[in-house]
């Protein structure tokens, strides 16, 4: 049987793509674990279990928030890149107690917030601001 060198080529051309792609996604996935895990340490919460508790807390009726579905309110701006924010709420330095706090009451910060206190525990809050902290 004749091998053809062009089709060899075209074969090993496709190993090295997939081996590349697979590299890249590993990568990824390294990436966010890492993330995770930073933020896991900052807040001593846990993500895993935020999703439920942004729909309980009403969150997601007026938040945008990435990676929860339903989560599209536009009463306050999007939950995104908390990790690389400056301020919350345009007020206060951007720590993880600090994001706790506001979550919780954010009046503590900005008396005429439009944000409710919602009658999140401070554990609960904690499990958000890991989950946001790890986007
Ligand atoms: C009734 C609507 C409403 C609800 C419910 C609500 N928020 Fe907000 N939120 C706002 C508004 C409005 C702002 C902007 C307030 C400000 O800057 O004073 C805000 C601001 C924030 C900020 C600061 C964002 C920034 O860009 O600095 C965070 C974080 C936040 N909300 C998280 C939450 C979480 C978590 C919940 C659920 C426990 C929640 N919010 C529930 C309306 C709401």
């Amino acid at each position: 049987m004749q091998i053809s060198y062009a089709r060899l080529s075209y074969v090993m051309a496709g190993v090295v793509l997939i081996l590349v792609l697979a590299g890249v996604a590993a990568n990824l996935v390294k990436d966010r674990e890492r993330r995770q895990n930073v933020a896991i340490a900052m807040t001593s919460g846990d993500p895993t279990r935020a999703a439920e508790i942004f729909r309980r807390y009403g969150c997601v009726g007026c938040h945008i928030i990435p990676g929860v579905p339903g989560a599209d309110g536009k009463v306050g701006g999007p939950l995104t890149d908390l990790r690389q924010r400056v301020y919350i709420g345009g007020v206060v330095n951007n720590t993880p107690e600090n994001l706790v706090q506001w979550i919780v009451f954010p009046q503590r910060f900005s008396a005429n917030s439009a944000m409710p206190a919602t009658g999140i525990s401070e554990a609960e809050a904690r499990d958000l601001a890991a989950y946001l902290y790890a986007r």
